[in-house]
């Protein structure tokens, strides 16, 4: 699950921020198979969501300070991203701290960012090079 280096995009400021972003991820699964405390765990997922949320801000940004020609469609996948999150959020909260549903969850949140970066964030670092 951590961060590894065929997941680098090629731009320090994102790949940083991925790291940061696996590494808030993989707490969260340690927290969950833990049995660690439900307001615990809410915590990590609030920092989680709020952490995702300011990462992707960035990355837009950046795409459109070197007006790259994908913005539009990741950032349609971002916006779907975060809504996946605030879904795992309510799930997490109306379970009651349920340590499935985090579990689960994490998985794929994770899984999800592995692709997301391996199809289309690895792609601003190719066309960069181009510039
Ligand atoms: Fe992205």
């Amino acid at each position: 699950m951590p961060w590894t280096q065929n997941l680098s995009v090629g731009v320090n400021e994102i790949d940083e921020q991925h790291k940061t972003w696996f590494e808030k991820a993989e707490k969260l699964f340690e927290a969950g198979k833990n049995h660690q405390a439900k307001e615990y765990i809410g915590e990590l997922l609030e920092f989680l969501d709020s952490y995702t949320k300011k990462h992707f801000a960035d990355e837009e940004k950046y795409m459109l300070s070197i007006q790259y020609p994908g913005y539009e469609e990741q950032k349609k996948a971002h916006i779907l991203f975060i809504a996946q999150l605030a879904k795992l959020k309510s799930d997490f909260n109306s379970s009651g701290g349920n340590l499935m549903v985090i579990l689960n969850a994490n998985k794929m949140v994770v899984d999800w960012l592995t692709q997301h970066i391996s199809n289309m964030d690895k792609k601003i670092g190719q066309f960069v090079k181009t510039k």
